[in-house]
């Protein structure tokens, strides 16, 4: 029976090699991490003529079998390249080495992801982040997330940054050209899109909802900032949603939140915030959509971090596409009233009013 590939114009070697990349994948992402991580690839980077096996070997102390062969499984990454038995850095090594997004993404994977993942059959069967019990006995990250061990922590942190840093300082015009007085920032972690906000505008005042464990770490952050007269805390647990929301905000803020729930979830959340809202306020949802973006590094990223909700976060959510969303708002007592798209590294932010 002949086989339907559907538009696949891909050469059956280029798919085979594909096919063997994905093969040994984990044990190639692992050598680059060694090369990153023993100084091999920046020794490379620093040796503009060129560098053998056996001066890296003695200029970082290491076996020369050892550097032997990461440094080969580095032309096989594309890495380095060698001429003459001379290493090179290639720009796909300069990325590895100096560029934060490729950083921040690698050492994600490798401190939050990597252990974990080897269950992720089983969390999509169970609908489980059956990952998790890696680091502890919670339901959800979020409820360890400030006892994680420290260096994935940090991971985490960087990871959950990166994106929002770029996007805040961008999107905040927009969140403040109709005044507004209160802004509730759903989600709000550690305080930094509160205390931007403070410092944007001397008169509006913040309330962050987020669990307790988060909200220790927001509390210091806000009173080293010198923020405590006008940020305010609000502990609650998201998911029972017979939470109501606190009234009057004229803002209801969700930064890379509603990412962290089941699209049931969502529809009981967005009702949340109508329930909450007046007649001027407004719900801003700021998410990367896998869809909306431009660059294939970035809709790859988007689609791998979605392993990452299903096997280590919650076992129910994902990097969400943008019909998604907007199927979930015409759902929900909100409408949809304006898109501003490539927001940030790949953000799109939506502004919804009350029906
Ligand atoms: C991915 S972080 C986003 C942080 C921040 N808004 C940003 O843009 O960087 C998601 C936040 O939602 C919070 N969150 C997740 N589940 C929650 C729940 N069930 N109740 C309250 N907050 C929750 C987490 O604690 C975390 O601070």
């Amino acid at each position: 029976m002949a086989l339907n590939f559907g538009s696949d114009k891909k050469h059956a070697l280029d798919a085979k090699y594909d096919a063997q990349k994905i093969a040994f994948a984990p044990v190639m992402f692992q050598a680059a991490m060694a090369l990153r991580n023993l100084g091999i690839l920046d020794l490379v980077k620093d040796s503009k003529a060129g560098i053998t096996i056996e001066e890296v070997a003695e200029k970082l102390k290491l076996p020369v079998y050892g550097v032997k062969v990461l440094l080969e499984a580095g032309l096989s990454l594309e890495v380095v390249m060698a001429e003459d038995n001379k290493f090179y850095l290639t720009k796909t090594g300069w990325f590895i080495l100096c560029d934060e997004l490729t950083k921040v993404n690698m050492n994600f994977t490798q401190d939050v992801n990597y252990l974990g993942m080897f269950s992720l059959a089983e969390s999509v069967k169970t609908g489980k982040p059956t990952g998790l019990k890696v680091f502890g006995d919670w339901a959800t990250i979020y409820e360890g997330l400030s006892q994680l061990p420290a260096h994935v922590k940090k991971s985490w942190f960087a990871f959950d940054h990166f994106y929002s840093d770029y996007a805040f300082p961008e999107i905040l015009p927009v969140v403040f050209r109709n005044h507004p007085k209160h802004i509730m920032d759903v989600g709000g972690n550690t305080g930094k899109f509160a205390i931007q906000c403070a410092e944007y505008d001397p008169g509006v005042k913040i309330t962050i909802l987020d669990l307790p464990g988060q909200l220790v770490m927001a509390e210091k952050n806000i009173k080293e900032a010198g923020f405590s007269e006008r940020i305010d805390l609000y502990s609650i647990d998201l998911l029972d949603h017979s939470n109501p929301f606190p009234r009057g905000a004229d803002i209801i803020w969700m930064s890379q939140f509603l990412d962290c729930f089941s699209q049931d979830d969502i529809l009981a959340l967005l009702n949340c915030s109508a329930e909450a809202m007046h007649e001027n306020s407004a719900l801003y949802i700021l998410e990367t959509y896998w869809d909306q973006q431009k660059y294939k590094a970035s809709t790859y990223s988007l689609h791998a971090i979605s392993l990452y909700f299903t096997n280590i976060a919650n076992g129910c959510s994902q990097m969400y596409h943008t019909d998604d969303m907007r199927n979930l708002i015409a759902k929900s007592d909100l409408v949809l009233d304006e898109e501003i798209p490539d927001v940030g590294v790949s953000h799109t932010l939506f502004i919804c009013k009350k029906k």
